[in-house]
């Protein structure tokens, strides 16, 4: 699939998407919402609004979403073709705002709703080119006591010639765009607040709404900052925004309020944070540098590069005014993620040329004037469509002291190991202008629900870690079952190198290990009795001893000479997530086809394999398990397995299993995990 047919996928799935816009304020005035089942109190003239409210999407139109209750005014009625005009009866202008939510097409001209005083037109309001209403408002404080009237009128007759209006409110506190805010307020006091049985407990999620890749990860005045793709409007893809949090212990995470908005038409893609210490780009505006998030404009038919920056700890942002930055005029240029190169003493930028399959290299002095170093690619995977959202870091290699190499990462958006998006890295060199690979692309992953990852800039030196988090989520199968909210991020993982095997052969591979905080989160260490292990599997932990299904499982399979063995996680009738070792062909996997949940899409029931080298006979694993998410570090990191499971059983039962009885599950231990929200 190409990126051009993905992001249609995308917006197709806004329309699917059913957002509440409920507000009501006590003082509001509703002077219409539709919901009597007929047109009493308007006067109907053409045919595009039929004889009563429509009560969603008419026949031929794609789905109508974000209106109130059941009723709405949709001039879909027959077709674009047909026109029409709505008059209100007259009422008194009480309130210094009227808001409305509007959708539709976006004719200025011949589409929308005005404001009639004396019959003459005071107020107008267009569509905004979707099915998904939104909030819309004017000032009307200059006719406060005026008689008026509102008619909406509907003279278009081409692609987008309709209107769709609902819940016409005189109020003094007119609601923002998509209410964010409100919609909040309101799940904030809902009794499963960040607690819904598919909610992971110890990674974070966002509180409501569609959350993807992760962005602009910076350490700063002792707070480690996560931005993310969102949608203020709804539970799946569409106006994608910065969302924001931050955590002082890379575990427990505080939301904060939208950082960086989609306006005007140009969505903030991903992108990357740093803190300009030097304050080469003049924004800083005290003692304390700023925070300059670079991020790419996502609209009229292309994507650019663009800067924002904050002076207040990531508060509160301002978009540069010289924006953009990099415009190549290309439709498929994203994702910068930007460093401090010291020994070439400026600022490098890798970004991808993503339908080319190529990261282009940008240097700059001030983060506004950028001119190309080099590039690289295509290159990795042979035939795979695009890459997105590069990172390029320096890593120490573990078994080789003071050695360091440098890693690029980039994503594809379908195609990857286990099917659907994932991630590849290559490592090499880079001498401040060019990335040189010395070994083949490896994958970051072996599970189908990591990507986008991106590492934390700023760290200070004498923290030293690379750290970095993905996406918990695919590209084909991103509309997971769980509502209010979608989509969650994978631990905090820190990266190394290690050099296997020894010798001419020898290559390096990307280590991940779940960050140390993480282990703050356990509640002791249970041992588990699985030395009885047989076929059929056997229970063995009782449910007693498993409050939330949320654990660390740690064990090592020996397998003998058996085929496989290994251990099956949230078994409930004829329900279950195996995690095993298969000798043919030498591969720990997960296999998640009777996990529960796995037919709202048909790409999502499957067994994930990753190649291991036994090491003493023996892969040790250790499991986290969150509710809906299962990852799997395989012998101390040195591949990992990311996969969403929805089960429908709520038992903690865990059962282990041996292909015979030369084979051993040993050390097996459980861990509770707190969860990160309560309290
Ligand atoms: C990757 C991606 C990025 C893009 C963002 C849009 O998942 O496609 O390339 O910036 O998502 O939400």
């Amino acid at each position: 699939m190409t990126l051009f047919s993905l992001f249609n996928i995308r917006i197709l799935v806004v329309s699917l998407t059913l957002v509440s816009n409920a507000r009501v304020l006590a003082d509001d005035i509703v002077l219409e919402d539709f919901e009597s089942g007929t047109y009493e109190g308007w006067s109907i003239t053409g045919d595009a609004f039929g004889d009563a409210p429509a009560t969603g999407a008419l026949p031929g139109q794609m789905s109508v979403s974000g209106f109130r209750g059941t009723g709405l005014v949709n001039t879909f009625r027959n077709g674009d073709a047909s026109v029409g005009t709505a008059t209100s009866s007259e009422f008194t202008i009480e309130r210094s705002n009227i808001a409305f939510l509007i959708g539709g097409g976006p004719h200025k001209e011949n589409l929308g709703i005005e404001l009639l005083i004396d019959g003459k037109p005071e107020r107008a309001a267009t569509g905004p080119e979707s099915e998904e209403l939104e909030w819309s408002s004017w000032d009307v404080s200059d006719f406060t006591g005026r008689q008026a009237r509102l008619r909406i009128f509907d003279r278009a007759t081409g692609g987008w010639g309709h209107i769709n209006v609902d819940h016409i409110i005189q109020t003094n506190v007119p609601p923002k765009r998509f209410d964010l805010e409100f919609k909040l307020a309101e799940y904030r006091k809902s009794a499963d607040y960040l607690n819904e049985p598919l909610r992971p407990q110890a990674h974070f999620t966002p509180e409501i709404n569609w959350m993807n890749d992760p962005n602009g990860l910076v350490f700063h005045d002792g707070e480690y900052h996560l931005f993310y793709q969102y949608n203020p409007a709804g539970n799946s893809w569409g106006h994608m925004s910065w969302g924001h949090a931050v955590s002082t212990d890379l575990t427990h995470w505080e939301h904060l309020p939208l950082a960086i908005p989609e306006e005007d038409g140009i969505m903030a893609f991903s992108g990357c944070c740093i803190v300009d210490h030097r304050n080469t780009s003049g924004f800083g505006s005290g003692q304390r540098p700023p925070m300059v998030a670079v991020y790419t404009g996502h609209g009229r038919g292309k994507q650019v590069q663009n800067l924002a920056y904050s002076n207040d700890n990531g508060r509160t942002w301002t978009k540069y005014s010289g924006n953009p930055v990099l415009d190549i005029n290309n439709p498929d240029f994203r994702d910068p993620k930007v460093f401090w190169h010291a020994a070439s003493n400026r600022w490098v930028m890798v970004v991808s040329l993503a339908n080319e399959k190529v990261i282009v290299f940008y240097a700059s002095d001030d983060l506004k004037n950028w001119k190309e170093l080099s590039r690289f690619g295509p290159a990795g995977t042979k035939n795979k469509p695009n890459w997105e959202c590069p990172d390029l870091f320096e890593l120490p290699v573990e078994n080789e002291t003071g050695k360091k190499l440098w890693v690029l990462e980039a994503d594809m958006g379908s195609g990857s190991i286990a099917g659907g998006s994932g991630s590849e890295y290559f490592v090499g060199h880079f001498d401040g202008t060019t990335f040189t690979a010395t070994q083949d692309a490896k994958w970051v992953d072996y599970g189908r629900d990591f990507y986008a990852p991106v590492s934390w800039s700023d760290i200070p030196e004498t923290d030293g870690r690379r750290i970095w988090l993905g996406w918990f989520n695919n590209w084909e199968t991103c509309l997971v079952p769980t509502s209010p909210w979608r989509s969650c991020m994978s631990v905090p993982r820190t990266l190394t190198l290690r050099k296997q095997p020894s010798g001419d052969n020898a290559t390096y591979t990307l280590i991940q290990r779940p960050v140390q905080e993480f282990r703050k989160l356990s509640n002791g260490v249970i041992p588990l009795n699985t030395t009885a292990a047989a076929w059929p599997p056997v229970a063995v932990s009782k449910p007693a001893e498993l409050t939330d299904m949320n654990f660390i499982l740690e064990t090592t399979l020996q397998p003998g000479s058996a085929r496989s063995c290994g251990i099956r996680i949230r078994t409930g009738e004829d329900e279950y997530t195996e995690v095993g070792y298969d000798r043919e062909p030498g591969v720990v996997y997960v296999d998640r086809r009777k996990s529960g949940n796995v037919d709202f899409h048909p790409a999502f029931a499957g067994r994930h394999d990753a190649p291991v080298q036994l090491i003493d006979g023996a892969a040790k694993l250790s499991i986290i398990v969150d509710r809906s998410t299962i990852e799997v570090f395989i012998n101390d990191g040195e591949a990992v397995i990311s996969d969403r499971i929805f089960p429908t059983s709520q038992t903690a039962v865990i059962e282990a299993f041996a292909g015979d009885i030369s084979a051993k599950l040993r050390n097996t231990t459980l861990q509770q995990l707190k969860s990160i929200w309560k309290n």
